[in-house]
């Protein structure tokens, strides 16, 4: 009988080790060190040794490497499509990953469903009828969709060998398992397996893939690390769970940008593209409330207007509190020191909560300026009028400074509706012919003679 063959391999971040030791060398952790069985035989394909068709690349010049192929594949889904950077690419692999419930089947299924081309889900978590039932809701008249229920990577290779999909999506990772490894679906070592495996399907084939991954309690995908670099892209689907918004971003894009953002709304029905988000992240009110201002912004490529609220009160017990939902605190913390030294505000015995509607986060510094003007007219009680919106970073000495894109900005805020908008005077505006005003401002007194 053929030795039984093990390794040790660390659970946290997948460090192979030839024996065990009660902490890992590289990332520190204690006691996730476990042994996993690993039986390799010589060859592990994603095909039978004996179907797969043994193919040589020789090197091309890069003028004869035909990019025809590259084309995207067109995923039905604009926000998808945005977020990959025009479309999937052939053979490449892309990861999304996100927290238990947040919508990740529900994605990938809608979009499954809509898409043109032959599209196989494997699902390894809900059985056909639940899958059933669920598309039912999202799409019930869908054509190209088979559906697999399998977690046998060999398997689901013979499966695909027979149907040839255009594109194969694998619900999820961590429940695959192969034959050449041993130890049980989710470890480490089988991940890694799977995942290789489904890489090399993915080169040899030029079919896309799509993994759905899960992640661990402090939000990194579950598994090695090296899964992560082991694809070509890697998605982050998140939002919170009370809310109704969902956002996807890339992590990681080999093709295409990381900064794009996708927004959906999740509804009875599935998820649904949201593709004017500014509408949804002002909200409604009846009459103009003190606190409340709108900043201009930009996600990726696409202008964004955004609430934010201050609520700036008497502290109550000795040392006050400062908190932001969406805005780095330190930041907040600079701007208040700024508008104490600066404008001559006492806000050192203040409460002062910062909140960006909608639950995203935004580390664009161009808010600055609308987060500045949320704190002045919460502390002044004095409400902003609705139609005003800001687009400017602050600096440490007060000075209002400019930023990129700012046209864009502006010709946002205009097709919006707003009558004025607050941006640097250092910004360059070749813009002519706005109904919107435009109005410069350069220190941050200058906002506060308009403001209160
Ligand atoms: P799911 O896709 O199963 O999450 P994940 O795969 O990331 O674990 O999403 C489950 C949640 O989505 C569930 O709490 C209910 C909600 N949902 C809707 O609100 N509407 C729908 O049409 C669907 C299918 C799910
Ligand atoms: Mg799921």
């Amino acid at each position: 009988m053929a030795k039984v063959k093990t390794t040790f391999f660390c659970q946290n971040c997948g460090s192979q080790y030839a024996k065990w030791q009660g902490q890992c060398t590289s990332c520190k952790e204690w006691n996730t060190i476990a042994e996993e069985v690993i039986q390799k035989p010589e060859k592990s394909d994603w095909k039978t040794p004996t179907s797969a068709t043994k193919r040589v690349s020789k090197p091309l010049l890069i003028n004869e490497i035909d990019s025809s192929q590259e084309a995207r594949l067109n995923m039905q889904d604009g926000e998808f499509n945005r977020v990959l950077g025009g479309g999937m690419v052939h053979g490449s692999l892309t990861l999304l990953g996100g927290e238990p419930g947040i919508g990740k089947s529900t994605l990938l299924l809608q979009i499954a469903l809509k898409l043109q081309y032959k599209t196989l889900y494997v699902s390894g978590e809900e059985s056909q009828k639940q899958i059933k039932m669920r598309a039912e809701r999202i799409n019930p008249n869908s054509s190209n969709c088979y559906i697999l229920t399998e977690t046998k990577t060999q398997n689901i290779f013979k499966q695909i060998e027979a149907l040839e999909p255009d594109i194969v999506v694998i619900d999820s990772i961590q429940t695959l398992h192969s034959d050449y490894i041993e130890s049980s679906a989710g470890s480490i070592s089988q991940i890694k397996e799977c995942t290789t495996e489904l890489i090399k399907f993915a080169k040899e084939t030029s079919t896309p893939v799509l993994l759905i991954g899960h992640i661990t309690k402090d939000g990194n995908i579950a598994g090695p690390k090296i899964l992560e670099h082991m694809v070509d892209t890697v998605l982050q689907f998140e939002g919170d769970r009370n809310h109704v918004f969902r956002i996807l971003r890339a992590n990681k894009n080999r093709f295409g940008s990381t900064n794009e953002l996708g927004i959906y709304e999740m509804q009875g029905s599935g998820l649904r593209e949201v593709s004017n988000p500014s509408e949804i992240l002002i909200s409604e009110k009846d009459g103009e409330l003190s606190g409340n201002a709108i900043a201009a912004t930009i996600e990726g490529l696409r202008p964004l207007m955004i609430e934010v609220q201050a609520l700036v009160s008497t502290a109550v017990y000795g040392t006050p509190q400062r908190s932001a939902t969406g805005f780095n605190a330190k930041r907040l913390n600079m701007l208040l020191a700024v508008l104490e030294k600066r404008a001559g505000f006492r806000l050192g015995a203040k409460d002062v909560f910062l909140n960006i509607t909608g639950g995203i986060t935004v580390d664009d510094p161009a808010i600055d300026l609308a987060v500045v003007a949320a704190i002045l007219s919460s502390n002044e009680d004095v409400a902003l009028p609705s139609t005003y919106c800001f687009a400017a970073e602050v600096g440490l000495s007060g000075e209002i400074r400019p930023v990129q894109r700012v046209e864009q900005r502006i010709l946002e805020a205009e097709k919006l509706g707003f009558s004025t908008i607050f941006v640097s005077k250092y910004n360059k505006i070749a813009l002519k012919n706005t109904v919107i005003k435009i109005q410069l401002i350069s220190k941050i007194e200058d906002l506060v003679g308009f403001l209160v």
